[in-house]
């Protein structure tokens, strides 16, 4: 197994609308991260993931780029991102910029002039058909509901999007737009920065003639996945992508990829196959949806299946690729609120939670606020929600089926990605500290007992134990570079597992209940020397390792010789 430097790293993602607001428009902003670098050096990190920073008409926050090669007039300009990036690096923080290349917006200037004829040099930079029948030319739904087809009266044809309207496809297909999108990539690597996050990087390549989805149930759209996820293209494209751009720098790459399973993901992530160094896969994001149903159908999880989907990934990406670990980003409900205790168990289960994640083998990424333990939000009224993928679909299933919007809401508060984009809780004072302004989503009320303030001053907290898990990275080999083997496998409350490098090994044993299950375990062979690395109650040393019985929400971490 090769050494890099991304393999023994801890990213730290900043979605940077919701981060700090520097001159009070009630917008984060770039000066605003770099007024808290200081924080993240004292935290640890080695590299933070920005979410988009470039110019976009904001309808999907920054994920819709007008300017690749911008920043957006809400962050700064680019003096201040280049300020941004030599702080960073002064403080030994590497920066990895997001990739948004399956669509730009429909305000690029590429687009503007796509739509304009069909003989217009750019036309073949997206995805234009005409219609069927009166109709879109398939049967694709968006992800962000309604058809994946916008008709266009210009040239009397449909473009895809599979997001919003206001996000066109590019179309890979045309050898031009995958050089577009290489130069643009050197024009931010030769600015500097260590690497990116590619977006839906796995949708790019779409199945020729883009057939109709199966529709047993006939519903007026429906999921097209299997003609983009992982389509025929794509390890020829990011095989091309690395020969002509990542090859040439020292970067690291992780490609977000929706409906990858481990197979595949050694395929993007195996070094000698040259294409990328990690994907994040969403399987183990999906186990609290209804199976086949979109991720508003709400299921329990069951543990079994959480340890069954993550150690296979482990185990599959043992020789080669490798793994990146997340509970949370910008997308996702807080960890603590889904499968944790965000009430009496918050610190404890927050901790526990950490614990299962950072010690597994692969990259660990922390989203901003997580490291304290922000939670989950619920909002009154739907008014104050902001996300076009929650709007739309609320208005949809409301407007449109006529569902309950209490039942909606519901889904809402357990699955919004709102919940992840409320601002920072920086300190009690009004606003969390996040602005002097009116912050453009609401404050989440618990920030006068959970902020950073509080957390930085409290040696006990969630805060002061992310820090130290992303110390023992640097100090124990085995973290990085271990071996996994899952413990218990069918226990339905007990997480456990070992990792072992040379003659070390570290046995992991976190509790993701309430209650207070035994752990059993038959260890082979005699152990000179046991330590506890670290854990989120006291442990009694003298109790021996092979069986004990676990308080709510434990995690504990033995360090055996
Ligand atoms: C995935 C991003 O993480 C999400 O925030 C965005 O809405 C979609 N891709 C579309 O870009």
């Amino acid at each position: 197994m090769s050494r890099k430097w991304w393999k023994e790293a801890v990213v730290y993602q900043i979605y940077p609308r919701s981060f700090c607001d520097s001159n009070g428009d009630g917008v984060g902003d770039i000066q605003g991260i770099i007024s808290k670098l200081d924080y993240l050096k004292e935290l640890g990190v080695d590299v933070v993931w920005l979410s988009p920073v470039y110019q976009s008409p904001n309808d999907d926050n920054g994920y819709d780029i007008s300017d690749y090669r911008d920043i957006m007039d809400e962050f700064g300009t680019m003096a201040d991102w280049e300020e941004m990036l030599a702080e960073m690096h002064k403080r030994g923080i590497k920066l990895i910029m997001d990739l948004v290349v399956n669509h730009s917006s429909d305000e690029h200037a590429w687009f503007v002039e796509s739509r304009k004829s069909k003989d217009n040099p750019y036309r073949d930079y997206y995805i234009w058909r005409p219609g069927k029948d009166g109709k879109e030319p398939n049967n694709w739904e968006a992800a962000f509901s309604g058809p994946a087809w916008n008709y266009d009266e210009t040239t009397d044809e449909y473009y895809l999007h599979l997001f919003a309207k206001k996000q066109p496809d590019l179309n890979w297909e045309n050898p031009k737009v995958r050089e577009e999108v290489y130069d643009m990539m050197k024009f931010w690597l030769d600015k500097g920065i260590d690497g990116f996050r590619m977006d839906v990087i796995n949708f790019i390549s779409k199945v020729d003639g883009l057939p109709d989805a199966p529709n047993p149930e006939g519903k007026k759209y429906v999921s097209g996945h299997q003609y983009f996820m992982n389509g025929p293209r794509i390890h020829e494209f990011l095989h091309e992508m690395n020969k002509e751009v990542l090859s040439q720098y020292d970067v690291m790459t992780v490609g977000e990829m929706p409906g990858v399973n481990p197979e595949e993901g050694k395929m993007y992530t195996a070094d000698e196959r040259e294409e990328l160094n990690m994907v994040f896969q969403f399987e183990h994001v999906d186990l609290d949806t209804q199976p086949g149903k979109n991720k508003w159908h709400l299921k329990p999880l069951d543990l079994r299946d959480l340890k069954r989907s993550l150690g296979k990934w482990q185990v599959e990406l043992e020789d080669a690729g490798w793994n990146s670990l997340y509970w949370n980003n910008h997308d996702q409900p807080r960890i603590v609120s889904r499968f944790g205790d965000d009430k009496e168990y918050r610190e404890i289960s927050a901790k526990m939670l950490a614990t299962c994640l950072h010690m597994m083998k692969g990259t660990p990424y922390i989203y901003q606020g997580e490291e304290f333990g922000m939670t989950n939000v619920r909002f009154e009224s739907i008014d104050q929600y902001k996300d076009i993928e929650t709007l739309n679909m609320y208005n949809e299933r409301v407007h449109e089926y006529g569902d309950d919007p209490e039942d909606i809401m519901t889904s809402i508060y357990t699955k919004g990605r709102d919940n992840a984009r409320t601002p920072v809780q920086w300190d009690e004072s009004e606003y969390a500290g996040f602005t002097t302004g009116t912050p453009w989503i609401e404050v989440n009320p618990n920030y006068k007992e959970i902020n950073a303030k509080a957390a930085v001053a409290d040696t006990n907290s969630i805060f002061h134990y992310y820090r130290k898990l992303i110390q023992l990275r640097k100090e124990n080999e085995v973290m990085v570079y271990g071996k996994f083997e899952m413990l218990m496998d069918e226990h339905p409350e007990v997480f456990a597992y070992t990792r072992t490098l040379g003659n070390e090994k570290l046995l992991v044993v976190t509790n993701f209940s309430g209650n207070t299950p035994m752990f059993e375990w038959e260890s082979k062979g005699e152990r000179s020397n046991k330590e506890v690395l670290i854990s989120n109650y006291e442990v009694n040393l003298e109790e021996e390792i092979s069986s004990f019985q676990l308080k709510p929400w434990e995690a504990r971490v033995y360090k055996l010789v």
